[in-house]
């Protein structure tokens, strides 16, 4: 199999003024090859994975989404770091060192073609998590597997980048776009004069991903994503070289390319997603890779799916696994990191915490109600297996379990409830199967 060179670039850029403008600040970004030893040592490392993927014309990629990396000096034994996880949606970014560990270990077992990452590298867009962030995917990619890396809403120009000391916190530094760019060089492929993220990463000889940047974080950080004209004259070049080269192209962004869910609270589906999907279906693009959800959820319109991959901080610690055949069928299969890559009785615990969560949420909110105190029970057991089973991808509206179970009738005697709210609405909306999707190939 022939590798390509990291810095090769299909991609063109409009210098049009556009939210995220800036220009690079390396002049040596296009055509440039890895330096110095790392680059020894990735290039060894890629031959031999080359040799012995020679028997096999199969192309795969590893994804995943939402890491949330906090870096430990930014919040050492802080109990109210801890209050604020456990306040949060179900996140451990206190193991954030132990979770990355594990993604190098799966990455090194796998030996895919490349890690692309969906955005929300970072917790909240400090600049020490991201340094140490790319320091890990330097370590990854001398293992043998490129890493690709898009922002998403919480990684520039943050304004909540905060660290934490036992019981208080701090303001930390944030990154601006251009130290993004700076910090995760090796790991974008940015053209020269670019205005927004964007870039293809060929991954093996059949297949490019389309990385597209649609986070919106010009001067501050906002939650909403935007694609843009500028986006679709790039992403319509990328497409057209696509169609000449005969290669596979599949679109990666942070925010959702279809609706997923009603509940929108936080701006999911990008704005301009409709001129973003109609590219894809002129040009037979049919798979999309987002995050930004934190729920694993796939979505199929018109002959185009929008894969959602759970994040990867919160349990099961989902990554997937997109296989290109030789016959051309594309495949993506959500997966959980297995217990083998991670410290023992990690993922019990990452569960436990995660239906904690919930379990304390729905408590608080019910206080006061007046009901006995078995009801509150039942109720917040319910609700805290129906966000672990909504949230990992594993909920199905088919499923009676969840129309039977007598806790639902608890629920709907006390429907004013905002969890309710939420989980009813979701609950009603159609879900298949959250973790497979396939197209096939040529017979
Ligand atoms: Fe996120």
């Amino acid at each position: 199999m022939m590798m390509r060179p990291k810095r090769w670039n299909p991609g063109l850029h409009s210098s049009a003024e556009h939210p995220n403008r800036f220009l690079l600040a390396r002049d040596d970004r296009n055509g440039a090859f890895m330096k110095g030893k790392r680059l020894a040592a990735v290039c060894l490392a890629l031959l031999l994975c080359a040799l012995a993927m020679t028997a096999s014309a199969e192309v795969r990629v590893m994804v995943v989404s939402d890491l949330h990396y906090m870096a430990k000096a930014l919040y050492a034994d802080s109990e109210l770091f801890l209050r604020a996880l456990r306040a949060g949606d179900g996140k451990v970014s206190q193991y954030s060192d132990e979770l990355l560990s594990a993604l190098a270990l799966e990455a090194e077992r796998l030996h895919p073609d490349a890690l692309l990452v969906t955005g929300d590298l970072s917790f909240n867009g400090e600049r020490a998590s991201h340094l140490v962030l790319a320091r890990r995917f330097a370590e990854i990619e001398t293992s043998g597997t490129p890493v690709w890396v898009i922002p998403g809403n919480h990684d520039i120009n943050s304004a909540t980048a905060r660290g934490f000391s036992g019981s208080t916190w701090y303001a930390t530094e944030a990154v601006t776009t251009e130290e993004f760019a700076e910090i995760y060089a090796d790991f974008m492929n940015v053209p020269a004069e670019a205005d927004h993220l964007s870039y293809v990463a060929p991954v093996g000889d059949r297949l490019w991903t389309a990385m597209t940047d649609v986070s919106f974080y010009r001067e501050q950080a906002q939650t909403f994503g935007v694609f843009t004209a500028n986006h679709a004259e790039w992403l319509e070049g990328v497409m057209q070289q696509a169609q000449s080269a005969g290669v596979r192209l599949i679109t990666a962004t942070h925010h959702s390319l279809l609706q997923h869910t009603a509940f929108s609270r936080d701006s999911f589906l990008m704005l301009g997603s409709e001129s973003m999907a109609a590219l894809a279906r002129k040009y037979g693009v049919r798979l999309n890779l987002s995050g930004h959800l934190h729920v694993q959820h796939i979505v199929e319109q018109a002959g185009l799916a929008d894969c959602a991959l759970g994040a990867f901080c919160v349990w099961p610690h989902r990554y997937a696994l997109v296989t290109l055949a030789d016959d051309g069928a594309l495949t993506y299969e959500a997966r959980a990191l297995e217990d083998a890559v991670l410290p023992e009785g990690f993922s019990e615990e990452s569960r436990a915490w995660f239906y904690a969560v919930a379990d304390e949420k729905v408590r608080a909110s019910l206080d006061g109600s007046g009901l006995p105190a078995e009801e509150i029970d039942a109720m917040a057991d319910y609700a805290a297996r129906f966000n672990l089973a909504y949230f990992s991808g594993t909920y199905r509206s088919d499923d009676p379990v969840w129309w039977e179970d007598p806790a639902r009738a608890l629920w709907q005697r006390n429907d004013e409830n905002a969890f309710w709210t939420y989980m009813n609405l979701v609950m009603n909306e159609s879900t298949g199967d959250s973790l497979h999707f396939e197209l096939p190939g040529t017979p």
